[in-house]
């Protein structure tokens, strides 16, 4: 199967030239001017901007176990109408995936029925309850590619140490969501001006902040792979800036909805906004901006959170934590930092296909021949609306519904495959 697309603006390089692309099955096989090339179907890109498919290293997928919020169908569904072609599925499923036969069940259900590719993350203690290491080395034959207890936190410091020492002779990334139980206990929104305005206990920054120092020390006594997930605070910022000046490998990604809003939209008590960490203040989601800018945060992963209606439509104490994200993803970016004049369109793709890919050494993330044909058309004056009906997840969580913004995705592809076609949505 050959598909060639015509006289887009192609990604290439960190810059948008015009070009044909041309796929063969999986694989990008040319890249130029005025291909000639035969193909099984042709594309018009004219006016439209053809991208390498973004990759989503921080997903919730549900499945096994919550697949009233989502599953590996409507999940990775959702993720190719975002334009995403992978996505790193988290490990806080029931049972949790701390076991080889629970990693073989994501490998094959998303073969089989997904609509993108679906990396796995092993547990990094066992049931994510930070007692126990877990069998890293078993995960591994089912091809996990990171460790994290992501949603929970060890907090007992010896066996986070030995952990990071377990993995790193594995040489596999652990991905930390920085979190001290004792500081944050059950804060319901950031600690600080709105948490006391609204009669809401706080999580404190200080409670993402000590953990994530406390790691990336004892990434300096072992040399291990550390990632730092959703970071949120301009402290935290300042800690992963130190731990690269000192040559470890330390990296960090930031949400989407920590780049384009602050706890101020907590304040109508909608509980779409809430989230771990919590949104934060203005100086820490400038800080964020700043650090994704320039590089000291690696890239944007969404850590796409599902919760159903009836669990977010109550009390707000009582409604889970979780923003759901990869509908709303890059439109959000798109028109909140590239229309605003912030971010250029190219660092924007960088940070959401190419820095990703780069991370896991993925054979994606750029369009280059020999590389996977996993790549997307956009309209970027085209509308997207976040309305219930029109979202492929199960759960329509997001802060963002009721709003409309430009950037499109037209048509996905994934190992060649049209994964998302906007036309047949209509
Ligand atoms: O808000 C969040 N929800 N943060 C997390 O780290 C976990 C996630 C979830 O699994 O719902």
């Amino acid at each position: 199967m050959r598909t060639l697309i015509k006289n887009g603006l192609v990604y290439r390089d960190g810059a948008f030239v015009q070009a044909d692309v041309l796929l063969d099955n999986d694989r990008i096989a040319e890249v130029g001017q005025k291909l000639t090339a035969k193909a099984d179907s042709v594309f018009d890109a004219i006016g439209k901007h053809v991208m390498p498919g973004f990759i989503d290293l921080h997903v919730h997928l549900r499945d096994p176990g919550q697949m009233h919020k989502e599953d590996i169908v409507s999940g990775t569904r959702a993720a190719a109408k975002g334009g995403f072609t992978t996505v790193q599925a988290m490990a806080n499923t029931d049972p949790v995936v701390d076991n080889l036969a629970t990693v073989e069940y994501i490998n094959r259900k998303a073969k089989e029925l997904g609509s993108c590719k679906v990396l796995v993350v092993g547990a990094l203690t066992r049931n994510s309850e930070g007692k126990e290491i877990a069998s890293i080395a078993n995960m591994l034959k089912g091809g996990i590619t990171a460790v994290s207890d992501d949603g929970s936190c060890v907090q007992e410091g010896r066996l986070k140490f030995n952990a990071l020492k377990y993995a790193a002779g594995f040489n596999i990334p652990v991905i930390v969501h920085a979190e001290d139980y004792s500081l944050a206990g059950s804060g319901q929104v950031n600690g600080g001006k709105i948490s006391t305005q609204l009669g809401l206990s706080g999580i404190p920054a200080l409670a993402e902040e000590v953990m994530i120092a406390r790691d990336i020390m004892f990434a300096e006594k072992i040399r291990c792979r550390l990632h730092i997930a959703h970071i949120s605070t301009a402290r935290s910022i300042e800690m992963v800036q130190w731990a690269r000046q000192a040559g470890l490998d330390v990296t960090a990604e930031v949400t989407p909805h920590h780049l384009l809003l602050t706890e101020e939209a907590c304040v109508g008590f909608d509980t779409n906004t809430k989230v771990k960490p919590p949104l934060r203040t203005e100086k820490d989601r400038r800080a964020c901006f700043d650090a994704l800018r320039e590089g000291v945060i690696d890239f944007i992963a969404t850590d796409h959170a599902p919760h159903a209606d009836y669990e977010k439509d109550r009390e707000f104490t009582l409604a889970p934590y979780g923003i759901n994200g990869f509908e709303t993803a890059f439109c959000s970016l798109y028109e909140g930092l590239v229309l605003a004049g912030e971010l250029p369109l190219e660092t924007l793709v960088q940070r959401m296909a190419e820095a990703p890919a780069r991370f896991l050494s993925l054979d994606t993330g750029r369009i280059e021949p020999g590389l996977a044909a996993d790549v997307i058309m956009v309209d970027l004056d085209g509308e997207v609306s976040i309305t219930p009906d029109a979202m492929l997840s199960k759960s329509k969580n997001t802060p963002f519904l009721g709003r409309s913004f430009k950037g499109r995705v037209l048509k996905t592809w994934c190992d060649g495959r049209i994964t998302w076609d906007a036309d047949d949505a209509e």
